[in-house]
């Protein structure tokens, strides 16, 4: 089951209305607070002279530090939109960026077969994608994969919804950052928290290793407290 149109240009419309500044979609942190120490719970289980690939990359300030940790890394995301944010802002050779839909099983297979299996990092992706799509997202971390690479996924959990109702019902209505998601239609935290280890052991994966984290935001409630997300990680190899 592939995205739908509306989807597609919710993200689409996202994107193209964040400008490149850092930091002005809300999740996007610095590396230092989520590919650093993700990088460090992946690393003893991956090989690090194998590609990764960061599914729904979005304007790649991640993949970009996992560039530093690994041989190669390689942005995909579904918006055309964020992928040109992620082109502008990227001088390294060693990592590129490409429009793909993790549905389009055919695209995801053709990216395995040119990179064989590499490693990926996913982060805060099925949660908010569309329930029919999110078997078709598991199924794409396991076909990058294979059976060589690893894979480290973290997506938001339902604890994130009692801290994005707060945010909402601050008394100036939330910050023009989340302000942005909800008005291009994006559901954050939709997933139930048995969804997503049945979706990725159902795609074949295997958890190696899993715990709770917190996705640091860069909006602040109005008593100065950080919107960070309650989500939890995994650690995954394919069968
Ligand atoms: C919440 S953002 C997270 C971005 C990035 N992973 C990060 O942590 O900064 C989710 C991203 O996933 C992308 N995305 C959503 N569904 C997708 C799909 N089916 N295929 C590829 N990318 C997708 C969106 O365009 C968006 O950039």
């Amino acid at each position: 089951m592939n995205v739908s149109d509306k989807y597609r240009s919710n993200w689409e419309s996202y994107w193209s209305e964040t400008s490149d500044d850092a930091g002005e979609a809300i999740w996007d942190c610095d590396p230092a607070l989520c590919a650093e120490p993700y990088s460090a719970l992946l690393l003893p289980h991956a090989d690090p002279a194998r590609t990764i690939v960061d599914l729904g990359c979005g304007n790649g300030t991640q993949t970009r530090y996992l560039a530093t940790r690994f041989a190669r890394a390689v942005g995909v995301d579904l918006s055309h939109a964020a992928v040109e944010h992620a082109r502008r802002a990227t001088q390294d050779g060693a990592v590129e960026f490409q429009q793909l839909d993790l549905t389009d099983g055919d695209a995801v297979r053709a990216l395995h077969e040119r990179l064989g299996d590499a490693n990926v990092f996913m982060r805060a992706v099925i949660h908010q994608s569309e329930p029919e799509a999110r078997p078709a997202v598991a199924a794409a971390v396991a076909e990058i994969i294979g059976t060589e690479g690893r894979a480290f996924v973290a997506e938001l959990t339902s604890g994130s919804r009692d801290v994005l109702k707060r945010a909402t019902s601050e008394p100036g209505g939330p910050g023009p950052k989340l302000q942005r998601v909800f008005h291009h239609g994006l559901k954050p935290a939709d997933a139930d928290d048995a969804e997503i280890p049945r979706l990725l052991g159902a795609a074949g994966l295997k958890v190696l290793a899993e715990g709770d984290t917190a996705l640091p935001q860069t909006e602040y409630l109005s008593d100065g407290t950080r919107i960070d997300l309650p989500a939890r990680w995994f650690v995954l190899a394919g069968a």
